[in-house]
């Protein structure tokens, strides 16, 4: 039996699962055992697998077709072209979270272009660090303080930043949201991908999700607005004048994240969606 034919059956397995994505999961868990590239896979169609190949590849794609989110299985996963470590009890990035990147790298220039050459970030919860790692490779001028309240998440982050050298660029701080840095310390942009699912709504969550996601990083009150509404609140205390938050937040949350900083001491409030045109960005200015 040759790798054509493994995948084949794999695929069949997981799509009988309701696994989405089948071909593509099942490709990347052979991959991964096989520690080849999905294009090396194409030009190993040939190959024939070893008796323990055979079971380890059977073995990891039960444990697929169970539900266990495939960054778990194989430890890691690609967010804006790094590659990062992930772990069972720490939140898994989302693609969709490269866009608030992209808005927390113009907040970024834009205080460069007033002069700053060391620029300085906060992250709030961070989780593996891709939000702070990827502004850090981005931007040689940042300088990244990356929080979480879980001390794994912490933990992650920090093996994260070493392996991709960041080390001396992305410190990393344990604790709740501000009270994770010194009181007088100030930043040019906060980021944040906050908790925001209402508690109410873990019935409505896929399966992946519930049954292996953190609780701590998907849950943030009734309404889904407990963390957010904090950071917002602490931002202005924490920002230099002129200086940005950014944040993620849930589409059904955008407008009411626009209102709750139109009433402060913010400029420049804007919305922006996603590549699915969901409204998932808000940013704005620390007026002065
Ligand atoms: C939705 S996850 C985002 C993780 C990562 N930044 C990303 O974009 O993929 C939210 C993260 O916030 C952390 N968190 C939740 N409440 C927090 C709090 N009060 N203070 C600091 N971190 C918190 C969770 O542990 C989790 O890692």
């Amino acid at each position: 039996v040759n790798l054509v034919e493994y995948l084949a059956r794999a695929t069949e397995y997981l799509e009988k699962h309701g696994i989405s994505s089948a071909r593509l999961n099942a490709e990347l868990l052979l991959a991964h055992l096989l520690r080849l590239s999905r294009l090396e896979l194409y030009t190993n169609f040939d190959r024939r697998l070893s008796t323990a190949e055979a079971d380890a590849y059977r073995d990891l794609v039960v444990e697929r077709g169970s539900g266990r989110p495939l960054q778990y299985i194989t430890g890691d996963t690609g967010f804006r072209g790094m590659t990062l470590a992930v772990a069972e009890g720490v939140f898994i990035p989302r693609p969709e979270t490269e866009v608030l990147v992209e808005k927390a790298l113009e907040a970024l220039d834009q205080c460069a272009a007033h002069g700053g050459s060391q620029l300085k970030v906060l992250d709030l919860g961070t989780g593996c660090g891709n939000i702070a790692l990827s502004i850090a490779s981005e931007r040689d001028a940042a300088v990244v303080t990356a929080t979480d309240l879980d001390p794994a998440a912490c933990d992650l982050c920090a093996r994260n930043a070493a392996a991709a050298d960041l080390g001396e660029r992305v410190f990393v701080a344990a604790g709740d949201l501000y009270d994770a840095v010194d009181a007088g310390a100030t930043y040019d942009v906060i980021v944040s991908n906050p908790p925001y699912v209402p508690s109410g709504m873990l019935d409505s969550l896929p399966g992946e999700v519930k049954g292996f996601e953190p609780s701590a990083a998907l849950f943030a009150g009734a309404d889904g607005m407990d963390v957010i509404r904090r950071v917002v609140e602490g931002a202005p205390g924490r920002l230099v004048e002129g200086g940005y938050l950014v944040l993620e937040v849930d589409e059904s949350h955008a407008q009411s994240v626009r209102e709750l900083l139109d009433a402060g001491p913010w400029d420049d409030v804007a919305v922006f969606e996603d590549l699915a045109g969901r409204e998932r960005v808000v940013r704005a200015k620390l007026g002065s």
